[in-house]
């Protein structure tokens, strides 16, 4: 007996029709008119949309980053995107400095055991000695296809050029794709020295410390360097002109170069939350920094240009008041070589958030929730203010990220053979988007107040149901690692 989903309308990238869709074991088996109900369990879904499930390829969870870890872990990050339609993501794995990427797999594979949803792992390199470079090919056997690196956080996760170069080199040989985290880390670490000394500490001083010109000069940089390896790249979180047209320029060339914005960069803007009375700023520190409406417009127009390919979030949530907790902490071995989880045995302990930046804005940790609401979101403004049509919004949320990075056919779309991931979505229910019904592990939403019309009311995760209205029907461990391929296409 299967799971029959009668009389919704099924939207891909391609099509939107009105479609029966069955479901046998965790695959999609058949779509098509009427389709007897033959002792299935039936799911009307009349007036509802069918989409197959979010893919978000750009997320930190309990990421040990800026002197503390991000909030959200493998279970409640999971509930929480879940709950917003997605059913998949891809994390970053962090190489130890010191250790290897196969250290760095170890950890995430322990954090991503009590997962709920699907999940694939990037891995970012950190520390390219040559016996890791030997390491690379072997990331493929394990369905790793992506390398991320980061032009920027000098002394942290900064790489120089001889390794982003070496890198798209050994990654093209293997047919995997290289990201980046665009900005020029070096010109950041001067300037910001100079604005604290100037007693400029205040949260809105961060995007001064970051102007658009060092994102569009690393994307720059890292786009011509994949025109002269021949490897694919795909530019992380772009939120200006000045890397928009980098990547506009790299595309007319022909170079192998995709690029994705995160929810955020389309709405809010430096001027009004990071520069938000007293310290509140601080919730909407992130890297590259917020910009403005100009930009908005900019990102918008790259959506619909099919310059950007993907909308993701970099959800990684970070305390705003510190503390809550204690939960499993993360620390760095003696020798460096890796990540060690450990119980927080004293109870008086707080796990610290952004108040590490009171008095000096390069301290607060980067990054903001946001997993749960990305696909409400941009439906509301993207789909239901005209700016992109449903296929559209299916392509860049769900079907796009699966192509590019190597998930496709099996996720991404509703069709006759994939994962039977699908959101029964009703684009005539409202909601009002708060910390107070949020699932994310966070004291604060981006979005408070805001007001979505059209959300999942079922979410199925490969056949399974996870999400009932605001119940929560999964379990630990129903999420699955999903191995890629590598030679994805360019799109
Ligand atoms: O501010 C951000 N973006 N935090 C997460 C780490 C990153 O750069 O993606
Ligand atoms: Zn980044
Ligand atoms: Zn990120």
């Amino acid at each position: 007996m299967g799971i029959l989903f009668k009389n919704g309308t099924v939207i891909t990238a391609s099509d939107m029709v009105q479609a029966d869709v069955l479901v046998e074991g965790e695959v999609v088996t058949l779509i098509g008119k009427n389709i007897d109900a033959g002792g299935h369990e039936v799911v009307n879904c009349k007036g509802k949309y069918l989409l197959p499930g979010g893919i978000d390829v750009h997320t930190h969870l309990e990421l040990p980053f800026g002197g503390t870890v991000s909030n959200d872990d493998f279970d409640s990050g999971h509930k929480a995107a879940a709950f917003g339609g997605t059913t998949a993501h891809i994390d970053f794995v962090i190489q130890p400095k010191g250790g290897s990427f196969h250290d760095g797999l170890r950890t995430w594979r322990e954090k991503a055991r009590p997962a709920q949803i699907d999940y694939g792992f990037h891995m970012a390199v950190t520390d390219l000695r040559p016996e890791v470079m030997d390491e690379i090919p072997s990331l493929v056997d394990e369905g790793v296809t992506s390398l991320k690196l980061f032009m920027a956080y000098k002394n942290v996760f900064q790489i120089d050029d001889t390794t982003l170069f070496k890198t798209m080199q050994k990654a093209a040989e293997n047919g995997m794709i290289v990201m980046v985290h665009a900005e020029n880390g070096d010109v950041e670490a001067t300037l910001t020295p100079s604005l604290l000394a100037a007693g400029k500490t205040d949260p809105k001083w961060h995007a001064a410390s970051r102007p658009p010109e060092i994102e569009g000069e690393a994307t720059n940089r890292a786009v011509m360097m994949s025109g002269l390896t021949g490897c694919p790249l795909y530019v992380v979180h772009m939120t200006c002109e000045p890397a928009i047209e980098a990547l506009r320029r790299g595309r007319a060339q022909g170079y192998p170069v995709m690029g994705e914005s995160c929810t955020q960069y389309f709405f809010l803007t430096a001027e009004k939350h990071l520069g938000a009375p007293g310290f509140e700023g601080a919730k909407y520190v992130c890297s590259p920094p917020i910009r403005t409406p100009h930009d908005h417009k900019v990102l918008w127009q790259a959506v619909r240009d099919g310059t950007l390919q993907a909308v993701s979030t970099d959800h990684c949530n970070f305390w705003f008041e510190g503390g809550k907790g204690p939960w499993r902490e993360w620390a760095q071995a003696n020798n460096g070589s890796n990540w060690v989880a450990y119980e927080q045995q004293d109870p008086s302990y707080r796990r610290p958030g952004k108040e590490l930046g009171m008095g000096n804005f390069a301290k607060i940790p980067n990054g903001m929730p946001g997993l749960e609401e990305r696909m409400m979101v941009m439906w509301e403004h993207g789909v239901n203010q005209g700016r992109i049509s449903p296929m559209r919004f299916v392509e860049l949320m769900c079907t796009n990220p699966a192509k590019i990075f190597g998930m496709y056919p099996k996720k991404g779309t509703i069709a006759v053979g994939s994962d039977a991931d699908i959101a029964v979505w009703d684009p005539n229910k409202r909601h009002t988007l708060s910390v107070s019904n949020t699932h994310m592990r966070t004291d604060y939403i981006v979005y408070e107040g805001w007001k979505v019309k059209g959300k999942p009311v079922q979410v199925y995760l490969r056949g399974k149901k996870i999400v009932d209205g605001d119940q929560w029907l999964g379990c630990n461990g129903d999420g699955q690692f999903v191995p890629r391929k590598p030679y994805a296409p360019v799109l």
